[in-house]
């Protein structure tokens, strides 16, 4: 066996090899030598290295074997060293090939397993919503008017202030106007008009009878939107629930039966309420309609002895307006008023929900915290 260091860089005569046999030897010795490496386990950027160093074309090891074996050989050693050099090429370019594949297909793996969905895994349970409380009462009150005759209707959040005031008889400079001062939208420069987030639910009582005849009984829920100051009671974007009844014979006793029927189907009996004077442009008489405190009882005061914060101290708490339907506002919507009357209100829906289920502070609501909204599934 050759005892130089690199014995590739050396002739074969220098080597002390002269016959095919001897050839055939110092072959198999390199051949161990290429196996003892192939077995290292390593990665790609590894076998890479290994090509080099044994199939490089300028200094790899079989160049170096045919540059000073092959090609400097003795015409009688020639054959052995060719047939010897093509197997062992053969060889490394096999296990080369073998090893590049087995690489390929482990990190192929690896992603593969990374990527693996285990199917036998629980699947993720995404929380089934309930409705929201206001919803609920917005139900419960809608049934209640369905039973007595009453439809559903509804109208834009985005008002004209046509709709909004004018048609209901609050003309341009009404001081009502102050109390439902609002958000006007900004528009782009030319388009028509102003608009604004509804104060209340009454422009589509106008909206309703300019596409209906009498006889009409139609309640309107939905948001509204006002400039007001948050408080225990008090939201800046809230619920109505707006009814309307015109007929030709409709009476003022009409409106409180009705009322009443109401109050007492969502409240039960012994609930207190009562209606007293107020002012609306769009109803004559106009009323406001009052259920006790449900929070002090009625007495106004809280059980520190302190003054209620929810009624502040009357005992009552304001549930709505209402009225006779104003002959002016049947002259937007070419109804005649010398034929037809009728009745008309607008609640607080936040308030008949708090009111009904002890909710203490309206915030509540459109606070979206899920600690409360799961006590009322
Ligand atoms: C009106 O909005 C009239 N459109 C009601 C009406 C309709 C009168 C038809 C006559 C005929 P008022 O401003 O009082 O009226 O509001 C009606 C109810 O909405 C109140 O009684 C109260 O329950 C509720 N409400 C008013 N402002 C707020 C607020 N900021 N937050 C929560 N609820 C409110």
């Amino acid at each position: 066996m050759p005892t130089v260091d690199n014995p590739t860089e050396k002739r074969l005569a220098e080597l002390g090899v002269h016959s095919p046999a001897e050839v055939k030897g110092l072959f198999e010795w390199v051949r161990e030598r290429f196996d003892a490496e192939a077995r290292r386990n390593r990665d790609s950027a590894g076998w890479n290295i290994t090509r080099q160093m044994w199939l490089g074309r300028k200094s790899g090891v079989l160049t170096q074997i045919t540059e000073n074996w092959l090609k400097p050989s003795p015409i009688e050693l020639k054959r052995a060293v060719g047939e010897s050099l093509n197997s062992f090429k053969e060889h490394v370019e096999v296990v080369l090939a073998n090893a590049a594949a087995a690489v390929e297909s482990e990190s192929e793996s690896a992603v593969a397993a990374k990527d693996r969905i285990d199917l036998s895994l629980p699947g993720v349970i995404r929380p089934i919503g309930s409705h929201h409380l206001v919803r609920t009462v917005m139900q419960e009150i809608e049934d209640i008017f369905f039973s007595i005759g009453f439809s559903v209707v509804e109208g834009p959040e985005i008002e004209t202030p046509y709709y909004n005031f004018e048609a209901l008889n609050i003309p341009e400079h009404h001081p009502v106007r102050d109390d439902m001062d609002t958000f006007y939208l900004e528009l782009p420069k030319g388009a028509p008009g102003p608009l604004l987030l509804r104060t209340h639910t009454s422009p589509v009582q106008i909206r309703t009878m300019e596409k209906r005849q009498p006889p009409v009984r139609v309640i309107v829920p939905g948001k509204v939107y006002r400039r007001d100051n948050p408080d225990a009671t008090h939201s800046f974007v809230f619920h109505q629930i707006e009814g309307l009844a015109v007929d030709t014979d409709i009476t003022f006793c009409d409106f409180t039966g009705t009322i009443e029927y109401f109050v007492k189907q969502f409240f039960g009996e012994t609930v207190k309420t009562r209606f007293r004077p107020s002012y609306f442009p769009f109803t004559e008489p106009s009323v406001e309609f009052d259920v006790s405190c449900i929070f002090c009882g009625g007495s106004g005061t809280g059980a520190s002895g302190a003054t209620c914060g929810k009624c502040k101290g009357s005992g009552w708490i304001e549930l709505f307006g209402a009225g006779m339907v104003d002959p002016a506002v049947y002259g937007f919507v070419n109804y005649d008023a010398r034929k037809v009357s009728g009745f008309a209100f607008g609640m607080g829906m936040d308030r008949l929900a708090m009111l009904k289920y002890g909710i203490d502070d309206i915030q509540v609501f459109f606070q979206n915290d899920v600690r409360f909204l799961r006590q009322f599934p």
